[in-house]
């Protein structure tokens, strides 16, 4: 059969590489991919937009694609499963309705409100003045987040008010994140660490996959502004058997329940990142689909089939399914272009990439391009996820700064302490 991936980042690279590796898949068409995709057997790149649903749509009629996997948040925001399953198609992912715990803050946050699902006290607004009264009734630091999907930058951590006057104006008028910053979520700041605890749900039941560790700052030390991620590793250690069970009873099993008794089941990858404070695990946020570096570690340790798992999901035989994991880490380094999280320049030709690598190293691609002369260059600000297996977190993080060292490009750079909360422990 095929199978078509939506999208075009590291994630999508993982994705598809992983979906290629199933027994029942011939081909695994990526829209649009990146270089990465272009070079691997079983994957073809085919050039539509991945929030082009139209033109998707008629893809997966023509090529005859039996299950579509969508990557990122936009076209599942803007009801592409909808679409797919009007049509008759199978299309892995929750509908638009489910999808708005990631597309609107205010959303999710009330969500959790009416639900009882622990998360950081909140005021949602839509004026300045407004927004100085509630960030004034709060201690600093004080967490701003643009109520709209904002690629994992529209989240603000201010430490007093002439910031927070700033980042309320810039966000409310639009400047800053455009339609997305219309409404904005003020937080409490949490303290703890973070995971990031990723199920597939059927509408629901759950599966919880490997746990996993996101690092959203720039730099080493987590200094320095959010990203949309530095790197990750999975399994993290943070995450025992009872905090394990504590997040599912108190945050994923609430949420599945609510979105049911709200009338929007939710089918698909749900996210949660959550911060573990001392008084348990709070939800910082949802994502309606899998992380972004997280995939490309987790993937690198599942061992079972995600194209059977994912086919009988969406058959509702979910409660017969286990998945196998590698016991070894996987540990990935993203590799991102001068100047990210803010402008950055693309076209610039990467070095390195050719020759065989051992089966513990893989190079996930995100923003990558091949130019008129098939030259490898950089497309984005996150350009590369250096992602390797290790028998411990030590080893993993080394065999990934060794691939890291081999790659080059004019700018790029990388953080070089992924796995550092794991290797306090
Ligand atoms: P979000 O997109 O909502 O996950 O926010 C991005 C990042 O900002 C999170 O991964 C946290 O590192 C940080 N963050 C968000 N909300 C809070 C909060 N209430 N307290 C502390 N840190 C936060
Ligand atoms: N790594 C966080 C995200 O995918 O949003």
């Amino acid at each position: 059969m095929k199978v078509l991936v939506v999208g075009g980042g590291g994630r999508e690279h993982a994705l598809a590489w992983k979906a290629s590796q199933s027994k029942l898949v011939d081909e695994v068409l990526v829209a649009p991919g990146n270089a990465g995709t272009a070079a691997e057997t079983g994957l073809r790149n085919v050039d539509v937009a991945a929030d082009d649903i139209d033109a998707l749509l008629a893809l997966a009629r023509q090529e005859q694609v039996a299950l579509t996997i969508v990557g990122p948040e936009a076209p599942l925001a803007a009801g592409i499963v909808d679409r797919f399953r009007a049509a008759g198609l199978k299309c892995f992912g929750p509908d638009a309705a489910a999808a708005r715990l990631e597309s609107s803050k205010a959303f999710a946050k009330d969500f959790m409100a009416r639900h009882g699902i622990p998360t950081a006290a909140y005021a949602v607004v839509t004026e300045v003045e407004a927004g100085l009264e509630q960030v004034q009734a709060m201690q600093f630091p004080v967490v701003l987040k643009a109520d709209g999907l904002a690629a994992g930058k529209g989240v603000v951590i201010v430490d007093d008010l002439d910031q927070a006057r700033t980042t309320l104006s810039d966000m409310l008028s639009g400047q800053a994140f455009g339609e997305a910053g219309h409404q904005v979520v003020i937080e409490e700041f949490l303290r703890g660490e973070e995971a990031s605890f990723i199920v597939i749900a059927d509408g629901e039941k759950m599966l919880p996959l490997a746990s996993s560790q996101d690092h959203k700052r720039r730099d080493d030390g987590d200094l320095g502004p959010n990203t949309g991620g530095m790197g990750a590793y999975s399994p993290a250690p943070v995450v025992n058997d009872a905090v394990h069970a504590q997040i599912i009873e108190q945050v994923i099993a609430p949420t599945l329940a609510g979105m049911i008794a709200d009338g929007c089941p939710f089918t698909g990858f749900l996210y949660a990142g959550v911060m573990l404070t001392e008084q348990g695990p709070k939800v910082l946020e949802f994502n309606v689909r899998f992380g972004d570096p997280e995939t490309q570690p987790v993937l690198m340790r599942l061992k079972s089939d995600l194209v059977q798992t994912l086919l009988q999901t969406l058959d509702g035989q979910l409660d017969t399914l286990r998945l196998d994991w590698d016991p070894r880490v996987a540990l990935g380094i993203v590799m991102a272009a001068g100047g990210y999280p803010d402008g950055y320049a693309k076209g610039t030709p990467i070095s390195g990439l050719e020759g065989k690598l051992p089966a513990d190293l893989k190079v996930f691609h995100a923003g990558t391009a091949l130019d008129d002369q098939g030259q490898v260059v950089t497309s984005g600000g996150r350009v590369l996820c250096v992602t390797a297996l290790g028998e411990d977190v030590v080893e993993a993080q080394r065999r990934a700064l060794a691939g890291c060292a081999k790659i080059a490009f004019d700018g790029g750079f990388y953080r070089r302490d992924i796995g550092h909360r794991a290797l306090m422990r």
